[in-house]
């Protein structure tokens, strides 16, 4: 990308060149050892992998992955986990590819620490402004038909919500990964609202978990009837205990908070209940003063995962920028990747599913010819909406909330390519 054509295309074969000795190593042969020097070893020694017999199959009756892997983990930051009260920790995007978030690497954000629930002492209990008051267990729930898989990101509003004020965390794992992106099983809210038969003043629904916090959210009913989710499933399992084993809400496109995990209560009424969750946080606190009211939706935001500060550029040449885009107001359409700081932009390669609400992945095939890079991208989803710089956010916003900031990231790669999280002013 950096490079003119004509040197793309001369270190494309110097890329190609390298392929074949790949092949040649697998003779045997290595390209040093074709030449008369010493081969391979790693390739003409047996080695102890080669040599002994593996584990068999008793040993691992649930899979786990490489050893050597083991830095690909959620990572939090000590001064934001300050206790069980209120704990996160964050997805390691640096680190993954394509668009679905393995369970056990989900970011997780609690109130109360994590509820541990026998399922066959769960209960979902539906009551208010309905014909008839119902419980249900577990195993109803999964009688109902209708059932839904459905890809869907949940993003915490508060996601790089540290950056406001400028450039602070340094990893895309902690300015972009309080988000994940897995498939949900279950039903629509729908199904058991029309169960209990909702009354003429039905208007918003208020969501509870089981768990220590007792997380209460105030639902419009509209959103509750289009799209929502109970959600028992997570990638093909059940729900991890962090996610909010047995039970979840699933609210595509809107602020994980409202996402209630250990689901237990639904209340139907006629106005918001104005919980502590959506009065006095998960409110945005304008420059003036006021609030901003009911920011539910999750607006289009995108990242670049690698190059990013934990993964920085290894060298030059051939080298792969990827990245994730979603918007909580349907299917990205276009990302945008600048690699002077937003002075130039060219259009992104997008591949694998394209879903409305979900992460979607994209890559920009590049040369590195080793200079300083300011890489950012920008999203656009199908509504029109384009992605804004901070700067834009911050003149509308002022800087005082945690919440809702999408601004486009910019990294700065330097000569050496390390990677760092940099505003461009
Ligand atoms: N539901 C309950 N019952 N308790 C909680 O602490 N945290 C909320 C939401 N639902 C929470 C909850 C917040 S702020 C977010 S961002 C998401 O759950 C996080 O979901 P996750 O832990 O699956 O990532
Ligand atoms: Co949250």
């Amino acid at each position: 990308m950096t490079d003119s054509g004509k040197e793309k295309s001369a270190s494309r074969r110097g890329f190609l060149a390298a392929a074949g000795a790949g092949a040649a190593l697998a003779a045997g042969l290595g390209k040093a050892g074709a030449q008369g020097a010493k081969p391979d070893p790693l390739i003409t020694d047996i080695q102890d992998w080669n040599r002994y017999l593996g584990d068999g199959v008793a040993d691992r009756p649930y899979g786990k992955p490489s050893a050597f892997e083991k830095n690909v983990v959620r990572r939090d930051v000590e001064w934001l986990t300050a206790s069980r009260q209120s704990s996160v920790n964050f997805t390691p995007l640096h680190a993954l590819d394509g668009i679905i978030t393995p369970n056990g690497l989900c970011f997780e954000r609690h109130h109360g620490g994590i509820a541990e629930i026998a399922p066959d002492k769960h209960r979902l209990m539906v009551h208010g402004l309905v014909e008839k008051s119902l419980v249900f267990s577990l195993e109803d729930l999964k009688r109902f038909p209708g059932r839904m898989n459905r890809v869907f990101f949940l993003e915490c509003a508060a996601n790089s919500g540290m950056e406001w004020r400028g450039a602070q965390l340094n990893g895309c794992q902690f300015t972009h990964g309080m988000v994940h992106n897995v498939m949900y099983t279950g039903i629509p809210l729908r199904a058991v609202l029309e169960e209990a038969g909702l009354r003429t003043n039905a208007k918003w629904l208020l969501a509870e978990g089981a768990d220590a916090s007792l997380m209460t959210r105030s639902i419009p009913m509209e959103k509750a009837l289009k799209d929502a989710m109970l959600g028992w499933g997570m990638n093909g399992e059940a729900l991890r205990p962090e996610q909010g084993y047995p039970l979840r809400l699933v609210v595509p496109g809107w602020e994980g908070n409202m996402w209630i995990k250990w689901l237990r209560r639904l209340e139907v009424g006629d106005e918001p209940w104005q919980q502590r969750e959506e009065t006095s946080k998960y409110t945005d606190l304008l420059a003036d003063g006021r609030s901003r009211r009911f920011t539910f939706i999750m607006d289009a935001k995108s990242v670049v995962t690698n190059p990013s500060p934990q993964a920085p550029m290894l060298a030059k040449g051939p080298n792969v920028l990827s990245g994730l885009a979603w918007s909580g107001r349907g299917a990205i359409t276009r990302v945008d990747v600048s690699i002077d700081g937003g002075k130039n932009w060219q259009t992104a390669r997008i591949d694998g599913p394209v879903l409305p609400m979900s992460l979607t992945r994209f890559y920009v095939d590049f040369d590195w010819n080793g200079s300083d890079l300011l890489i950012q991208s920008r999203a656009m989803d199908e509504t029109g909406y384009v992605q804004p710089t901070k700067d834009e956010l911050r003149k509308a916003r002022g800087v005082n909330s945690i919440y809702h900031n999408n601004g486009i990231q910019t990294w700065h790669v330097k000569a050496n390519g390390e990677t760092e999280n940099v505003e461009v002013l």
